[in-house]
């Protein structure tokens, strides 16, 4: 149940609501088209200068949805360096928590208080053995949370399904809503979804640069597949998911910036 005087009920009810849409019609149409801002200048534009080619911008050029990949396995040095450089600890601070010390992280977090934790489904990763883990981010150890061949488990609630099905690993990014919620209140639901964009642009980028593929994935249903995680409803969700493998086809990539 939902207290009704608690504020930040409204937030968890929303986000038990915005299960997949049942309209499938929107679903299928293919013809949408993406809209731009046609804004009137109060001057002539200014035309930017070409953007400097750098380790980042090459990262950001070769990114793309990968939705067919091959069963190779995936290096642990890959799978390790992707949680690291998306979530793990990077630096410590200890004038930020009033002198205790601040474990900080690639990416910024509302208020420092990392509401999200990293679950990772795997198959044929080099000595991991398959199934789900958490990603113990002060450790940086994987801990397994079911041994043996978790993909069929998730494969009904996923809706990528068969394009993951030779992805290495699935990466969930959950949020545990009170984190950030105790802080900002209802404001602290939107401050989870965004963190969880940047945990995952991290680990697109790390992947690209692993000569790896990725899909960023919405479309899941929730309830089922935070029980397969044995994620306790109301208090944790998983809010995103990301799937990470070799990419079957090889696309020639170019590094034409604009
Ligand atoms: C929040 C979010 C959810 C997404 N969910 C899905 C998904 O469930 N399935 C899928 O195939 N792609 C999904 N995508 C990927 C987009 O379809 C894709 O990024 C977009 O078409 C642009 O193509 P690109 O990633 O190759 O540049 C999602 C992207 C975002 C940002």
């Amino acid at each position: 149940m939902l207290p009704f005087e608690d504020e930040t009920s409204l937030s968890l009810l929303y986000h038990l609501n915005s299960e997949p849409w049942g309209n499938v019609e929107a679903y299928q149409s293919v013809t949408y088209e993406v809209e731009y801002k046609h804004v009137t200048p109060a001057a002539p534009p200014l035309a930017l200068p070409p953007p400097p080619e750098s380790e980042v911008t090459r990262l950001a050029n070769m990114r793309r949805s990968c939705r067919a990949y091959e069963p190779k396995t995936l290096h642990l040095s890959s799978l390790s360096a992707m949680l690291w450089g998306s979530y793990g600890i990077t630096r410590t601070d200890n004038t930020l928590l009033g002198g205790s010390l601040a474990l900080l992280r690639p990416v910024p977090s509302a208020g420092g208080l990392f509401p999200l934790e990293i679950y990772v489904a795997t198959q044929r990763v080099e000595k991991v053995t398959d199934g789900l883990h958490h990603y113990n981010v002060r450790s940086h150890v994987l801990e397994p949370l079911t041994v043996g061949s978790i993909f069929p488990a998730l494969k009904p609630h996923l809706f990528m399904y068969p394009a993951i099905e030779h992805s290495n690993a699935v990466v969930f990014l959950s949020a545990v809503f009170h984190r950030t919620q105790k802080k900002y209140g209802p404001r602290g639901y939107r401050y989870a979804l965004l963190e969880a964009g940047h945990v995952a642009q991290n680990l697109c980028l790390l992947a690209v640069e692993q000569g790896l593929g990725t899909l960023c994935m919405g479309g899941y249903s929730d309830g089922e597949l935070n029980q397969v995680l044995g994620l306790a409803p109301l208090q944790e969700g998983v809010i995103y998911s990301v799937a990470i493998g070799w990419p079957a086809f090889s696309e020639p990539l170019t590094i034409s910036l604009v």
